[in-house]
C-alpha cells in the first residue's frame, strides 16, 4: 500500500493506495472517534470495518440523489444514531457518496471528520481527493458546497474488480488529463502505482492552491470547459469522464487555433485519448452555438470566455478567448470526426 501526503498544514491527510487497504481504515481514523456512521449505496456492495460501533445509512443512486434533500436524511441518520462531533462519518462509494457524505459531514454539527472509501476509478484519482465536497440544485451541479478536507482517503484497488466498463472509461477520462498536467507517461505503470500517482499530481496542486484562489487549481479543470457544456447539451448521455476526453482534445485544438502549440501536440492528444480506450469525437447534432453559450456560463468564465488550454507555459488558465477562434476548433472537431 502506498502512502500520498496531502499536506495542508494543520488539516494534512494521507491517502493510502492499494490491495486491501480497506482493512487499514481503523488505522486512519481520527484519534479520539468513538462512532461512525458509514454512508453508501446499495449498488457499491462494499462492506468495511471501522473497528469502533457504526451504523450503515444508505443513499440514493445516480447524479439526482446528490442533493440538500439527501444531505437532510443522511443529517437526520447522523443525529437518530448520536453521531458526535468528535466521531466520524466514512463515506463508501463513488464521486456521489464521497461529494454528498463529505458535504452532510462538513455541516452537520458545523462539521465533523470524514474519511473516504472511494470505489470507482474516478472517485480513487479525483473525486475523493482534495476537500471539494458538494451538492445540485435544479439550476445546475455542484451548486451548494464546502471544501472539506477529509481526514483520511483509502483507496483500496481490490474494490475496482466489480467496476462496469464504462466506469473504467470515466475515470480514464480524468487520469488523461493527469497525463497532460504533467507529461507522464501513466499508461506505463501499473495501476497501483498509476492511481497513487494522480493522486500525488492532485495533492501537490491542493496544497499550493487548498480553495482555488490563485487559479492554479482551476488547471485540474483540464478538457472540462467543453466537457461540461457537452453533459448539459446532451442530458448527460455522456457520463463525465467520456466528456472530458473530448474536451481534451477540444482544448488541444483551440490551443493550435489560437498558436499556442503545434499540430504535433494534436496529435499527441488524439493518441493519448485513443491509448485510454475514449472516443474523442463530439456527438453529432449538438449545436455548436448552445454549446458556446455553456461554455461561457462555465464557472471559471470570469466574464469572458475562459478556458484551461496548453502552450509554451504548460497548462494554464487563458481568459478573453474570442468565440470565432471556438467556432473554428469546434469546426476542427466536426472534420476529424
Ligand atoms: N469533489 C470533487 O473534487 C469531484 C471531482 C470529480 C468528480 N466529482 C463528482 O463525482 C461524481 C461522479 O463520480 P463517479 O463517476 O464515481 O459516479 P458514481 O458515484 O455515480 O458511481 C458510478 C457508478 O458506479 C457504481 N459503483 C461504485 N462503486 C462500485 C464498485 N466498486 N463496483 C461496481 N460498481 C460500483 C455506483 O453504484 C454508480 O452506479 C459526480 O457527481 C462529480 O460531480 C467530484
Amino acid at each position: 500500500v502506498i502512502t500520498v501526503p496531502v499536506r495542508l498544514g494543520q488539516r494534512s491527510y494521507d491517502v493510502l493506495v492499494g490491495e486491501g487497504a480497506r482493512h487499514r481504515l481503523l488505522e486512519v481514523l481520527p484519534v479520539g472517534v468513538a462512532r461512525a456512521a458509514v454512508v453508501t449505496q446499495p449498488s457499491v456492495g462494499v462492506e468495511v470495518d471501522p473497528g469502533v460501533p457504526s451504523t450503515t445509512v444508505l443513499m440514493g443512486e445516480g447524479e439526482p440523489a446528490k442533493d440538500l434533500e439527501a444531505v437532510e436524511e443522511l443529517c437526520r441518520a447522523f443525529s437518530r444514531f448520536g453521531l458526535a462531533r468528535t466521531d466520524v462519518v466514512v463515506a463508501v462509494g463513488g464521486g456521489v457518496v464521497t461529494d454528498t457524505a463529505g458535504f452532510a459531514a462538513a455541516s452537520y454539527h458545523r462539521g465533523v471528520p470524514v474519511v473516504h472509501v472511494p470505489t470507482t476509478l474516478l472517485g480513487q484519482v479525483d473525486a475523493a481527493i482534495g476537500g471539494k465536497t458538494g451538492v445540485n440544485l435544479p439550476e445546475g451541479k455542484n451548486l451548494v458546497g464546502a471544501f472539506w478536507p477529509p481526514a483520511a482517503v483509502v483507496c483500496d484497488t481490490d474494490l475496482l474488480a466489480s467496476l462496469p466498463e464504462r466506469e473504467w472509461r470515466c475515470g480514464n477520462g480524468e487520469m488523461a488529463k493527469y497525463h497532460f498536467l504533467t507529461g507522464d507517461d501513466l499508461l506505463a505503470l501499473p495501476l497501483e502505482d498509476r492511481i497513487a500517482r494522480c493522486v500525488a499530481i492532485k495533492a501537490a496542486v491542493v496544497a499550493a492552491d487548498p480553495e482555488e484562489r490563485t487559479g492554479l487549481r482551476a488547471t485540474l479543470n483540464y478538457g472540462h470547459t467543453l466537457g461540461h457544456a457537452l453533459e448539459v447539451a446532451g442530458r448527460f448521455d455522456l457520463r463525465h469522464g467520456e466528456a472530458v476526453a473530448i474536451g481534451l482534445v477540444f482544448a488541444a485544438e483551440l490551443a493550435a487555433e489560437l498558436g499556442r502549440i503545434d499540430p504535433a501536440r494534436v496529435a499527441e492528444h488524439r493518441a493519448v485519448i485513443d491509448a485510454y480506450g475514449l472516443d474523442p469525437s463530439v456527438p453529432p447534432g449538438l449545436d455548436h452555438e448552445e454549446l458556446l453559450m455553456l461554455m461561457a456560463r462555465d464557472k471559471k468564465a470570469l466574464g469572458t470566455l475562459t478556458f484551461v488550454l496548453d502552450g509554451p507555459a504548460g497548462v494554464e488558465l487563458v481568459s478573453g478567448v474570442e468565440p470565432a477562434a471556438v467556432r473554428a476548433a469546434l469546426a476542427r472537431m466536426e472534420a476529424a470526426g
